[in-house]
């Protein structure tokens, strides 16, 4: 079964072809970060309005280059949400349209279960049960995932997703909008001060708060002398936090799920950082890791793609009443 995946959830045009049995076919990215980058952030019009520009001709292009005919796919998923609701529409729009018009069915998929199964996309992919961290840019979430379609929320974030948190830093360090891979590279420079919180460890529990620790990085910026080096050591320190907040909170939900595998996905575990950190406490403590490759991490075709494929295969589908939904718990979307 061929399946083509579309993403436009953000700032960033997503169109995948992905095969039941042979995998991954085809997938390409337009992003959108150069028109936005001089708002400082995502303007949601010009978001949908590129995206309906583009998407058709990358859906061209992609069955161009795979040597596919139209006829040849057979069902076709989106991202229905949570997102942008003006872009949103387009992938949906689109998608509800070719399925009509080429008879085939079409799948609104969640966005985050994308993410949480883009490390299906690899080789080497995880086993279920296991235990889920999403760090994107709109969320954080901790999830036992019992099997496919099988969501349990552990812990989420209180105020900012980690991402959000990491794009606000980088703004007040002087970087460009999105920061969060500048910050990371920025923190290569840095010696991290050690004085930074880690939000929430020191009470029970599995969710989390970003917003203290953003706070703290502008205080300490301005009682600093602002010099170059004081911006990459606050970048190392402020990496440093979120990397040992998620590796402590993950190790708990680990020890309370008795679980042993840990899968991590979402913009951030782009991360080259928190990846090795939480990778040494995985190998600490005896469990599996599986990270999806870095450009799967962040937004993209191939894994709303996968996800369409799995759920079409169980015969599910969307009728011609489509919906976007810009906001949108995980755990709705059990089977
Ligand atoms: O998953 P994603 O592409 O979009 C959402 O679903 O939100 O995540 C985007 C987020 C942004 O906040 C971006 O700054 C962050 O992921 N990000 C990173 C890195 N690469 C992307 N944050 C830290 N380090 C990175 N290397
Ligand atoms: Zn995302």
């Amino acid at each position: 079964m061929y399946v083509l995946g579309i993403e436009t959830s953000c700032d960033e045009t997503g169109v995948a072809i992905y095969h039941s049995s042979h995998g991954l076919i085809h997938h390409t990215l337009y992003s959108q970060i150069d028109m936005h980058k001089d708002y400082g952030g995502v303007v949601p019009e010009l978001a949908s309005r590129d995206h309906s520009r583009k998407l058709i001709p990358l859906i061209k292009a992609s069955l161009e280059d795979s040597k596919l005919r139209a006829n040849a796919i057979n069902g076709i998923a989106y991202t229905a949400g949570p997102g942008l609701v003006g872009a949103l529409l387009v992938a949906a729009a689109t998608a509800r349209s070719l399925a009509w018009a080429w008879q085939i069915p079409a799948i609104g998929v969640h966005h985050m279960e994308g993410h949480l199964l883009a490390p299906m996309l690899e080789k080497e992919k995880p086993d279920f049960p296991f235990l889920a961290l999403l760090i994107s840019g709109g969320h954080t979430l901790l999830i036992r995932v019992n099997a496919l379609g099988n969501y349990e929320l552990l812990g989420e974030s209180l105020d900012d997703a980690v991402g959000e948190a990491f794009d606000k830093t980088a703004k007040l360090l002087g970087l460009n909008y999105p920061g969060g891979a500048k910050l990371a590279k920025l923190a290569e420079q840095g010696k991290p001060i050690a004085s930074f919180p880690r939000p929430m460890t020191d009470r029970p529990g599995l969710d989390f708060s970003f917003s203290g620790l953003k706070t703290f990085a502008l205080n300490t910026y301005h009682a600093s002398e602002k010099t170059t080096q004081d911006k990459a050591n606050i970048a190392a320190a402020f990496q440093q936090a979120i990397a040992d907040t998620l590796a402590i909170k993950c190790k708990r939900a680990l020890k309370q799920t008795q679980l042993t595998t840990l899968v991590v996905g979402g913009g951030v575990s782009a991360n080259t950082h928190i990846r090795t950190v939480l990778s040494d406490m995985t190998a600490k403590e005896k469990c599996k890791i599986f990270f999806p490759r870095p450009e799967f991490c962040t937004d993209n075709g191939a894994m709303i793609a996968y996800a369409g494929c799995q759920r079409l295969l169980l015969g599910q589908h969307n009728d011609l009443n489509f919906t976007a939904h810009a906001r949108w718990a995980i755990d709705e979307i059990n089977y």
